[in-house]
């Protein structure tokens, strides 16, 4: 079995514009359709019966697929999405390659990308209810759901971008978004490693205090992370920060926006407990957010 990316990057390579306005006609038709019938698809690609060879070559590449059986109609899969997001950053001149995976998540995929002035990217493809959709798949009948999750991956994608674009200007520690098409976003790519694995930190309570420094910022500039943890913190050998995985950001003004950061900003102080055994919390740390937070993240935070 190849790996994902190669096979990604070999289908790419096999289609030709007529394979990529078929996707397109399936993916905007599954607004109106659950399964897009073949008639819609001869009419509107403008290939008539001619689209029947391509079909048959993009249900072998598991881009699309036939839950009613082949005579019914079709569904997109992820894999056909990525495909014409792709198709949509290489036209565009954002990427020029795909190179290897950087982290398989649950809700995502990610790789190192290359733009055509060689410069180094990140592309990451949301997968949302990737386990249950493949659930589906083995249980044809119940796919119905499934362009859902090809709609939830979307919105996902568009969620971090928006973050990204408001959090780079306002210089916060995220990486510089450079595009995103439909469920894949792409950003600089930066040289370092998830926060939680890092073996060695010369002052951590520092780190900490950078952590802080940043999540207020990102409030003052509207955006409340809500996932923070050790392993959506990207950390250098210079020690340099950059926090990542923002789809699920909500705005000050939502209603648990607080309680989100107390919480991002508890889980930390207590990974940094665990790991680093740093002793008190200086007072200006907290000062930092008890202004958003108020004296409730004291007792959040207080040892146990
Ligand atoms: N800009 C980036 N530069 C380098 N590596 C990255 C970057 N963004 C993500 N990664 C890598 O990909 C992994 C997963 O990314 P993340 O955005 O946290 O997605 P998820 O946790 O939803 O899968 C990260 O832990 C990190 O190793
Ligand atoms: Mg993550």
């Amino acid at each position: 079995m190849p790996s994902l990316i190669s096979y990604i990057r070999d289908v790419f390579g096999k289609l030709d514009e007529n394979h990529f306005e078929v996707l397109k006609v399936i993916e905007r038709n599954l607004t109106r359709y659950e399964i897009v019938p073949r008639e819609v698809i001869y009419d509107e690609s403008g290939l008539g019966e001619r689209a029947e060879k391509l079909l048959k070559k993009l249900n072998e590449y598991k881009l699309i697929w036939a839950p009613m059986g082949y005579e019914k109609g079709f569904c997109i899969n992820y894999y056909g999405l990525d495909m014409l997001a792709l198709k949509a950053l290489v036209d565009r001149n954002i990427i020029a390659s795909l190179g290897r995976p950087l982290g398989v998540g649950k809700e995502a995929d990610v790789y190192d990308a290359l733009a055509p002035d060689g410069r180094r990217l990140v592309a990451k493809f949301f997968r949302i209810g990737r386990t249950s959709f493949r659930k589906y798949e083995r249980h044809r009948t119940s796919l119905l759901t499934a362009p859902s999750y090809l709609a939830a991956s979307i919105k996902s994608a568009k969620m971090e971008y928006r973050a990204l674009r408001i959090l780079h200007p306002a210089r916060v520690r995220v990486p510089k978004p450079v595009a995103r098409n439909r469920h894949v976003v792409v950003t600089e790519f930066f040289q370092g490693i998830e926060l939680a694995i890092a073996q060695s930190l010369s002052k951590p309570l520092e780190i900490l205090g950078e952590i802080f420094r940043n999540a207020t910022m990102a409030w003052e500039a509207g955006v409340v992370h809500s996932d923070l943890s050790a392993y959506n913190i990207l950390i250098t050998p210079e020690e340099e920060i950059l926090i990542i995985d923002w789809p699920q950001w909500v705005p000050p003004s939502h209603p648990m926006a607080r309680e989100y950061l107390k919480r991002d900003l508890s889980n930390l102080i207590k990974f940094f407990r665990r790991r680093w055994h740093i002793g008190e919390i200086p007072r200006e740390y907290l000062d930092l957010v008890g202004k958003i937070c108020g004296e409730s993240l004291f007792n959040a935070i207080k040892r146990p």
